[in-house]
This record gives structure tokens, sequence and C-alpha cells, in this order.
């Protein structure tokens, strides 16, 4: 959806649940983070959220592990931990049993790969296939990570390639090479996990994942509520193999135009960016990476924990004074 239009949709809704009255709800509507944090004790927060979406590649089971992944991502991004999962289900009548069959294991191996039990769903005909999950994670009140926190001199850090995006809408056009579409693929089954525990053990400021807004709408996301600017730097941002190519082929998802639209206003360009990359930056992600802020002194830490356990990261830019993000070559 139009993020201008649904934080239009979203703000009466606000009111509804003034803070105040809610003391226990850390994260809700009126912070608005990757998930929503309600407090058990002083030990314990609930970390909540959901997301669904149509297919995005035509193996069943492919779309399953995928829409998992990118559902629990948001427990990830704020720090937490997965514990239970619901299947969100709408199928086709007609759709063959062991497609769905397919979807849901691919679902489910990843709830158990998280570490967490799968225990139930609700299920509806629909014309258009849709799957997804509704999680419930757990965090320790004090180690929430959100979008505010990022200090002027920190750096940025990255941890998954860019370019989901172009690959799956150019396999939806029919033109995707099959070696890009399975590293798009692998890319977005992999669980936020790793990188979520790895930043965790170090003095992380901000962190969110990159999906549905992109880079430059979940960065702009940071910048407003850190009351800080972006800076990121275009030949350090990593792409997967061929979205740089499609970019150059004008293969963008509608979204990419979407996103520009709501978030062209908070963000400048180089003069060298083409109107390409511009627009590769604001093209959606499915189970993107992690975008974390990191004070700069922990780069020998953050290397040696990353490296030990091969997760990859890129250093994509830095933190400064000011408001939005700028974008250099
Ligand atoms: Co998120
Ligand atoms: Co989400
Ligand atoms: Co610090």
């Amino acid at each position: 959806m139009d993020p201008a239009v649904l934080a239009q949709v979203l703000r009466p809704l606000k009111g509804l649940f003034p803070p105040e009255q809610y003391p226990e709800l850390l994260v809700g509507l009126s912070v608005s983070d990757d998930a929503a944090v309600y407090k058990i004790n002083e030990d314990t927060a609930v970390i909540q959220t959901l997301d669904f979406f149509t297919p995005v590649v035509d193996d069943s089971y492919q779309y399953g592990a995928i829409a998992a992944a990118n559902a629990m991502s948001d427990i990830y991004a704020m720090g937490g931990r997965v514990v239970l999962a619901l299947n969100i289900c709408a199928f086709p009548p007609q759709l063959p049993q062991k497609m769905i069959a397919d979807i849901l294991r691919g679902g489910a191996e990843k709830v158990v790969e998280a570490g967490g039990a799968l225990v139930g769903g609700h299920t509806i005909d629909d014309n258009e296939p849709k799957y997804g999950l509704s999680v419930m994670g757990l965090i320790h009140p004090d180690r929430i990570l959100t979008k505010a926190g990022a200090e002027s001199g920190d750096l940025l850090i990255l941890t998954k390639p860019l370019g989901v995006g172009m690959i799956t809408t150019a396999l939806k056009r029919g033109i995707a090479d099959p070696a890009y579409v399975a590293a798009a693929v692998h890319s977005m089954k992999i669980l936020n996990r790793q990188a979520s525990e790895l930043i965790r053990q170090l003095d992380v400021h901000a962190c969110t994942d990159i999906t549905g807004f992109a880079l430059l709408g979940h960065g702009a996301e940071i910048a407003e509520k850190s009351g800080v600017r972006l800076r990121f730097t275009f030949e350090k941002l990593p792409f997967l193999e061929g979205a740089v190519e499609y970019a150059g082929d004008n293969v963008f998802p509608g979204g990419s135009c979407k996103n520009q639209r709501c978030y062209h206003e908070q963000i400048t360009f180089d003069a060298g960016l083409s109107e390409e990359q511009q627009l590769l930056l604001f093209t959606p992600e499915t189970s993107g990476g992690l975008l974390a802020a990191v004070p700069p002194d922990e780069l020998p830490r953050l290397t040696r924990l990353f490296k030990a356990v091969g997760q990859f990261y890129a250093i994509v830019g830095v933190v400064e004074e000011g408001t939005g993000i700028h974008v250099t070559l």
C-alpha cells in the first residue's frame, strides 16, 4: 500500500489509544516501529507482528519459506526471539492440495529454524493466493532495538544485499535469468535471526529491516525517529547479481515509484547518480536484511563477530547531524 495513504488512514486511530492509558505498551501506534512491544514484567516484553503477501516466486515451498522469513523479520529487527507463529492463508478453492501443503510446509520449516512453534492459523477462500504469519516474540524490555537512537558518527551496516524486488519483477515479466532468481530466493529465505543476534552483542543504537518501503523509505524512518541524517555511499551498497542490470533495462516494479513519490522530499542525491540508480534504492525489498546504526569504535568487534560465523554485512554509510537522507556516488 502507498505509504503516504497508509499514514493518513492510521492517523485517526492513534488518538483512540493514548500512550498514558497504556503504560505497558512500549511500542504501539503512536511510536510505531517494526513491531508492537508490550511489557509483561521487569524481565519480559512481548513483541507482536504480522505480514503476508501474494506469491513472489513460482515454487510453492519457496514461497511459503520466504513469506515466513519475511513475517518473522520484524521480531529480529526489534532484537527479539520468535516464540509462536500462526498461519494467515487465503487460497483459491481450485488450488491443488499439494501446492497448499508445500506452502505451509515451507513456512512451518522456517518457524522450526527460527526456534519457534507454529500453533494454528486461519484460512479463507480468495481468488489470489496470500500467505504469511502472525508472529509473537519475546525480549527483555531494556534490550529493545528501535528506529530511534542513531547518533551522528554511527556507521550504517546492512546484512543482506539489495535487489530482490528487481529480480522478482523480471521473473514476473518472464525475462529473469534463473541463476539470478535462485540467488534472490536464497537471500529472501535467510532468517534475520543470526544477524540480529550478532548485532545485539554490539552497542547498537538503532535497527530496522529493509522490506516494502525500500532502503530509502526504511532509512528515512530511522533518520526521522532518531533526529539525524543518513548518508549512504552508492558504490558501497551491495546488490544481488542482476539487480543493476535490470535497473538499466528499466524493469522496475510499481512500488519503486510509489516509494519515490512518498519519500523523495526527504532524500537528496549527488548529481552523478542516474535516474535508474536512484529508483533502484526506492525499489521494495522482500525479506531484506537489517539496517543498523553502530558506533565506529564497535567496528573491530563487529568485523570479528560477523566473520567468525560467515554472516554477510556491508558498511553502507554513516549517520550525520541533520535530517533525511543523502546518497553520494
Ligand atoms: Co520492519
Ligand atoms: Co512489516
Ligand atoms: Co552507544
